[in-house]
């Protein structure tokens, strides 16, 4: 059992509420027209796949979201059974290394919602899922920076085993065309730091 199988008992209590209105603005982000597949790596207990699923079509949409906690896998199904969605695939997996037969053919986009700040080697799992992309696909992050640090920081740091100095729109930039970056309403008394959206998309 790793950290990530007890967090998931109380992860949805906890955060689903503050997140919700940035976890639509990722989905505003998304551009429809680039095509209705979308993975999502260390996807947790799924609290992106509503707001993804409605942008991307609905029941025309294909999510396979991966993470490696079979604990926070066992709620993203709750989830998925709960809605009656039969789009979603859910894959425990490690971000970093998980091949493409188990994730099927390329996707349209990549959506990696507050899990670089986290992962262990992050700077992997953004080149290994931008690998995923096919050529035009769209790839966007959301998470949290701190460029200054008040308790509310360390408590999130600690809380999710978090390193909110890094800055993982950096790699996306250097691999992308067309990257944009902007900073999202949110206080780092609330968020331990700045929320943002960083997207881009792969050159054809
Ligand atoms: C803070 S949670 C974010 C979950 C979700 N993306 C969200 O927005 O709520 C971080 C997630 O990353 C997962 N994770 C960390 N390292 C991973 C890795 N190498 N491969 C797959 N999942 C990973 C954890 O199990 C956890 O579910």
């Amino acid at each position: 059992m790793n950290g990530y199988d007890v967090f998931a008992l109380f992860y949805d209590a906890s955060i689903e509420r503050v997140y919700r209105p940035s976890r639509e603005r990722v989905a505003e982000t998304l551009r429809p027209d680039v095509g209705p597949s979308v993975l999502i790596p260390a996807c947790g207990t799924g609290q992106d796949f509503a707001p993804l699923r409605t942008r991307l079509g609905g029941g025309s949409a294909r999510l396979v979201g991966v993470d490696f906690s079979a604990g926070m896998l066992r709620r993203a199904r709750k989830r998925v059974d709960r809605e009656g969605w039969q789009n979603v695939t859910l894959v425990e997996a490690d971000a970093r290394t998980v091949d493409a037969e188990k994730l099927g053919p390329p996707f349209d986009h990549v959506v990696c919602s507050l899990a670089l700040s986290v992962v262990p080697d992050w700077q992997r799992v953004v080149e290994h899922t931008f690998d995923q992309l096919r050529p035009g696909g769209q790839f966007t992050i959301f998470d949290v920076h701190a460029d200054r640090r008040v308790a509310q920081t360390l408590c999130t740091e600690w809380i999710a085993r978090a390193d909110l100095s890094r800055k993982p729109w950096e790699p996306l930039e250097n691999l992308s065309t067309r990257f944009t970056l902007d900073w999202q309403p949110g206080s780092p008394h609330l968020h331990g730091g700045r929320p943002f959206i960083a997207t881009g998309f792969k050159r054809s």
